[in-house]
């Protein structure tokens, strides 16, 4: 049985260090995408402070479709370029808004949310889809976060089948 352990953020890069060791011990011998995407936002809710919604959405066609999530639903399906998440879909690469608020275009699912990053998912050439993170703090995420959850996106897509 997996417990989640108390991993301390004091060292933000240490607590990422450790995460990644949670999830890779998580995921190992599963190669089914969803459920390592459910996995992973149950994990990262429980264990990163400060935050209001993490989740999935995955590439179906020319949208990003709802994936697994903690937090309040959320809207289903959001058009390349669209949003921060089809943004960062778009362009594959993270896309960290340290205030909502100021993003042109952001799609408000939960209206606490006040800073956001969204991370591709990238196997070999392909789009996976995208891990989202709010947070009702503004300006949570920093370059850290990035790396951090960075390569907890190589983790899953690494771990998960297609
Ligand atoms: N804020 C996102 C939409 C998804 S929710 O935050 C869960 C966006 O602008 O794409």
């Amino acid at each position: 049985m997996f417990t989640v352990s108390n991993i301390s953020f004091t060292d933000k890069a240490a607590g990422y260090r450790e995460l990644e060791k949670s999830l890779a011990a998580l995921l190992t011998g599963e190669r089914d995408f969803i459920a390592n995407c459910a996995n992973t936002a149950a994990l990262l809710y429980q264990t990163l402070p400060d935050l209001n919604w993490a989740g999935f959405y995955r590439l179906a066609g020319n949208e990003l479709v709802l994936g697994p999530f903690q937090g309040r639903p959320a809207c289903v399906r959001i058009p390349l370029g669209k949003g921060v998440c089809g943004t960062a879909a778009a362009r594959r690469e993270t896309v960290l808004v340290p205030d909502v608020e100021k993003f042109p275009g952001h799609i408000a699912c939960d209206a606490a949310s006040r800073s956001e990053i969204v991370v591709p998912l990238i196997k070999g050439a392909k789009l996976l889809g995208v891990l989202d993170l709010d947070s009702p703090k503004l300006n949570r995420f920093d370059g850290l976060d990035q790396a951090g959850l960075e390569q907890i996106s190589r983790v899953i897509a690494n771990a998960s089948g297609f």
